[in-house]
């Protein structure tokens, strides 16, 4: 039986390509640079099945033009909002992504974000490492306090539960907002609210952790921005689409917001350059699940969906 063929359009962990070709017949793209709409429709009459990352967009467009060839995206990848999945079933394409096994990586960025900001470690770094840390006194760089402070989270899917199992640690209080309320196990003492509204109103801090989809994309509005206590923190590890960054810009300026930590921007790579004047923002390049473990994992869950694919069945993680 000939090997079906797979095309890595990314540089996936060592592991995860070395599992892949001892059973695929694999096309990787090692220079590892993105690929334009044009590309991706091209490569998709030479393969059975690509293995994205949210980097490569499956528009509607795209997906109306993909070759009959391709029969499965295996995202390496829990978001899938980079696929237009009406578009995707419509053309007979089998999507799947890669839960679970990203959420604590996510979870720990996550509190490196919100300590980050609270703590105010981009003034602080920038300080000692330029040499211009001169002066010390017990008013100087005074932070946020997050023990004991109330924790807001919207999302409370896997990556939200185990941010809350981490700042459960942090001794905070925990509000949420989900679409569904969760078991009282799954709870963990955390307060389930019926509205966004009602979790910002009491967030000295907010982390969130739901998809972009059309109804979250721009939920942090000027409008909810400014149900946010004065000097909440904002942590956004989940999408950039979330936030409205004009919105959170003038809440940064006017002081309303404390500070921000993000690992998310609306412009993807390149983040928002008019967020570099503020000290107050703690900033990372999309690397939630950048650690060795989860990327082996992420690309071991995507190998696994195919495996089972290409054996004739409906894969663990369809979406
Ligand atoms: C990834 C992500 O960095 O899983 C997601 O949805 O945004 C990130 O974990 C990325 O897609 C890696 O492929």
């Amino acid at each position: 039986m000939t090997r079906p063929v797979l095309w890595f359009p990314r540089r996936l962990s060592d592991a995860t390509l070395e599992r892949a070709q001892s059973k695929y017949d694999c096309i990787i793209n090692w220079q590892d640079g993105l690929s334009t709409p044009g590309e991706i429709v091209a490569m998709s009459a030479q393969v059975d099945g690509v293995v994205p990352c949210h980097s490569e967009h499956f528009t509607a467009d795209v997906a109306a033009r993909l070759d009959p060839r391709l029969k499965i995206i295996a995202n390496h990848s829990v978001g899938v909002d980079h696929c237009d999945l009406p578009a995707l079933k419509a053309r007979g394409i089998t999507v799947t992504n890669t839960p679970d096994v990203l959420n604590d990586a996510t979870a720990e960025i996550a509190m490196l974000l919100m300590l980050g900001a609270a703590r105010r470690a981009v003034e602080g770094d920038r300080l000692v490492r330029t040499g211009s840390w001169d002066f010390w006194s017990p008013s100087f760089m005074v932070g946020k306090q997050m023990t004991g402070a109330r924790l807001g989270i919207v999302g409370m899917g896997r990556v939200g539960r185990a941010f809350a199992e981490k700042a459960r640690g942090f001794g905070m209080e925990i509000h949420y907002f989900n679409r569904n309320r969760l078991s009282a196990e799954q709870e963990q003492g955390a307060i389930y609210h019926h509205s966004v509204e009602n979790v910002l109103k009491l967030s000295d801090f907010l982390s969130l952790h739901c998809p972009a989809t059309p109804e979250t994309t721009g939920l942090m509005n000027a409008e909810r921005l400014a149900l946010l206590p004065r000097g909440a923190v904002l942590v956004n590890t989940a999408r950039g689409a979330l936030v409205d960054e004009a919105a959170l810009i003038a809440a940064l300026e006017s002081g309303h917001l404390a500070a921000a930590g993000l690992d998310c921007f609306a412009t993807e790579p390149g983040g928002n350059p008019a967020l570099a004047k503020f000290d107050n923002v703690f900033m990372l390049p999309h690397i939630g699940s950048a650690t060795v473990q989860t990327r082996d994992a992420m690309g071991f869950r995507a190998l696994d969906n195919l495996d089972v694919f290409f054996s004739g069945s409906a894969p663990p993680d369809q979406v």
